[in-house]
């Protein structure tokens, strides 16, 4: 290992500082461990910041009768019964607690009249249950953890990009990362690593994710040989906007359907009642998406290819109080005044359901000293997430993954890496210097979206899929020819080129998944396989890498116990 490589040191070390990665570092600093944070982005400029309409936690602040139970039932409900449902039961018993912390930790939440936590309804929800701040929860939510995190004091290390992690053995001991402004390389030394480092969806043309969710957390944990879970579960927000192009994707909060608005296709039908005639346009995020899909497809949608999303009949005022983002962000991008018109939207990628294949107390992945949380880990919102089930996810679960890495590090021996092995991740992340003339990694990454997007979207098919596979192999070899230009300093496309590597990783695992589950079940639907059955109910997918080939396999989802199996068989 050369002597000149800027090291550091931890007793744990967490990628990704969005609200899972900032929980799990307070939670492994409350255990006495020194912690090192790192972001790929600013500290603070997370996709959590899109998690816009509220946290979701049975207070029974508005409805009474809720409870931890009806939340677990509507989260199985909602996964289609593929959740991890103990990962379940653990997210429904904690998430108030959880956000009553986050109050003492100075977040300041709408309020009721007589001054509780003020909570709305969302998709699949059957009470009031989303703990909000206007359409700003996700940002008011890191905006408190930052600050405690900051007063306990981890390290944080901004603009650094993980490209591989280093073992000890089998187990996971340390990460290689490239400084994003100098291109210089550091390594971390670390005894626990939580992983947080979010979704995928810049495999995906139409996104509501910005430039840093390209699945590396998810990649780096395959190679270094931890398994993956549910990767075919993707899924689309029902309302992105659609116009103008340039900011095509971007979301709109299902808060506003929480809020009273309406779904109506250009012959003005409010088109819901075909799809889901009881919850209409709270119904789940994966029968909306495709309903919008579906209406456009047939000739039926908006002349930018959406659906109206009405919620000018509320008083304006109340729409600017309740809404503030969405009036700005439809004001000034796309010149629309929503206390007067509809909203044009439509499905947008939003999140990945699947990932990195946790255990559920301690968020361990399958290699020791390896944990992920929130969007990176899979298990909990099984075939579809509900709407606001992210937030809650991310505290419960990063607290844990937290504390069970801090509780691991007080044990764990002090790594050692192989100055080999650190040589190795060097020499492939520097290789596109190295050749001439190669492909621009721009190209690649435009073709790569445009097929998972038309190939592996919101409804899949065989041939489709064989299609799709058949691209992303030529695509593997492509990369390999890919060549940048230019030094080290911030150089955009070397950083593009390193995180395609991931990107074509996490697009076959999604693939290869979806051609492997022939059944329908939440955000995937299979046009040649309609229905849901109850074989594959039993099944989760797991993928893991076999040397250089990736490999897939069927596992049957653990028995759930009667007292459990009761609560989803009860109606409310
Ligand atoms: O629509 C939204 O506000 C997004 C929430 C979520 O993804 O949980």
């Amino acid at each position: 290992m050369s002597d000149s490589l800027e090291t550091h040191e931890h007793d744990v070390v967490v990628i990704g500082a969005g609200g899972a990665g900032l929980r799990a570092a307070i939670e492994a600093l409350a255990q006495g461990a020194s912690v090192g944070v790192i972001c790929k982005s600013l500290l603070g400029k997370a996709h959590t910041v899109m998690a816009e309409g509220g946290i979701a936690a049975a207070m029974a602040n508005v409805d009474a009768a809720d409870d931890w139970r009806t939340h677990f039932r509507d989260t199985m409900r909602g996964g289609k019964f593929l959740n991890n449902w103990r990962m379940a039961q653990l997210h429904a018993q904690e998430s108030p607690e959880r956000v009553r912390e986050l109050e003492q930790w100075g977040a300041i939440f709408d309020r009721t009249e007589d001054g509780r936590i003020l909570q709305r309804a969302f998709g699949g929800h059957t009470f009031k249950r989303l703990c909000h701040v206007g359409d700003r929860t996700g940002l008011e939510m890191i905006r408190t953890l930052q600050d405690r995190g900051v007063q306990m004091g981890f390290d944080v290390y901004m603009e650094c990009t993980v490209v591989r992690l280093l073992k000890d053995g089998e187990r996971v001991a340390g990460a290689l990362a490239y400084w994003r402004e100098q291109g210089r390389f550091v390594l971390f030394r670390s005894k626990a690593i939580v992983l947080a480092t979010g979704g995928i969806g810049k495999v995906y043309r139409v996104t509501s994710n910005s430039w840093e969710y390209t699945g590396d957390g998810m990649a780096a944990a395959y190679e270094a040989g931890a398994e993956l879970m549910d990767m075919e579960f993707v899924q689309f927000h029902p309302t992105g906007m659609v116009w103008p192009p340039g900011v095509q994707g971007i979301l709109v909060t299902e808060a506003v359907r929480g809020e009273g608005g309406v779904l109506r296709n250009r012959l003005g039908e409010r088109f819901m009642e075909k799809y889901d005639a009881k919850k209409m346009e709270l119904s789940t995020r994966d029968v909306v998406a495709r309903a919008i899909y579906t209406e456009v497809r047939e000739g039926r949608g908006t002349e930018h290819g959406g659906a109206f999303l009405d919620i000018s009949q509320k008083p304006a005022e109340y729409v600017k109080r309740k809404l503030p983002s969405m009036y700005h962000q439809f004001k000034e991008l796309a010149d629309v005044d929503i206390t007067k018109e509809p909203m044009e939207v439509g499905p947008t990628c939003h999140y990945m359901m699947g990932g990195i294949r946790v255990e559920a107390e301690t968020a361990q992945s399958s290699l020791p000293g390896l944990f992920a949380a929130g969007e990176a880990a899979a298990g909990l919102h099984g075939a579809n997430r509900l709407g606001g089930n992210s937030l809650s996810d991310l505290l419960v679960f990063g607290r844990r993954a937290g504390l069970a890495a801090g509780q691991y590090a007080k044990t764990a021996a002090p790594p050692r890496l192989a100055a080999g092995d650190v040589e190795a991740a060097q020499r492939e992340a520097l290789a596109p210097f190295g050749r001439s003339n190669g492909e621009n990694p721009y190209t690649l990454h435009r073709d790569l979206q445009v097929t998972m997007q038309d190939l592996v979207g919101i409804f899949r098919v065989r041939e489709d899929l064989e299609k799709a596979l058949g691209e992303l192999e030529k695509m593997k070899e492509r990369w390999k020819g890919i060549s940048v230009e230019g030094s080290r300093l911030f150089n955009p496309g070397w950083h593009l080129a390193l995180e395609l590597k991931s990107m074509l990783t996490v697009s076959e695992a999604v693939a290869r998944a979806a051609m492997m589950r022939q059944e329908s079940r939440g955000a995937h639907s299979r046009i040649d396989f309609p229905n849901t059955e109850a074989a594959w109910g039993r099944k989760n997918i797991i993928v893991k890498r076999e040397g250089s080939a990736i490999a897939l396999r069927e596992e049957p989802v653990a028995e759930m116990p009667e007292e459990l199996k009761k609560i989803l068989a009860e109606e409310k």
